[in-house]
């Protein structure tokens, strides 16, 4: 993600439906809703974040510090049966011109269709690094883990 100073992320996810927990501190310090109101929810303490998705709203978060490197394990269950359109992303963002980005995007799709997962990495501005794939399990079937890691040698 380039050598620049500026390049700490904020995390910020809009989905369909998801668990999170947090290995450290609270999300009530460490989240804001975006939006979404009543689909997303914190619990167990500040331990867990969870967003849903129904035909009438979805929801989102951003984390409210930034950061330099780390790993973000999330779990998810994609919407079933008629998803075109339905958009879920989760990706790690700095601001302002010039700006760095690591995406995960999974794209709905009509129903028997898969979904694709898009992928893509920014730096200074310029992303071009797109991959787009399907998986070889169903991800609306049950909840599972999608992680990125960030450090100094490399994105995975
Ligand atoms: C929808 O599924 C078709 C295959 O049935 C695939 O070619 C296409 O890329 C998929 N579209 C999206 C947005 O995932």
């Amino acid at each position: 993600m380039g050598h620049s100073s500026h390049n700490a992320c904020a995390i910020a996810l809009a989905i369909s439906c998801l668990i999170v927990a947090a290995s450290a501190g609270s999300f009530y310090d460490e989240m804001d809703i975006t939006f979404g109101g009543e689909h997303a929810k914190i619990s167990n303490g500040g331990q867990d974040l969870s967003l849903s998705l129904d035909q009438y709203s979805g929801s989102g978060f951003q984390s409210k510090h930034e950061y330099l490197f780390g790993r973000f394990d999330m779990q998810l269950k994609l919407v079933p049966g008629n998803s075109a359109g339905t958009v879920t992303t989760f990706y790690l963002s700095s601001q302002g011109a010039g700006h760095d980005e690591i995406d995960f995007e999974f794209l709905g799709n009509t129903t028997g269709s898969p979904y694709t997962i898009h992928t893509n990495v920014y730096s200074q501005g310029k992303g071009d690094k797109e991959q787009q794939f399907h998986l070889w399990f169903d991800p609306t079937a049950a909840f599972h883990t999608y992680t990125i890691v960030w450090n100094a040698q490399r994105i995975m």
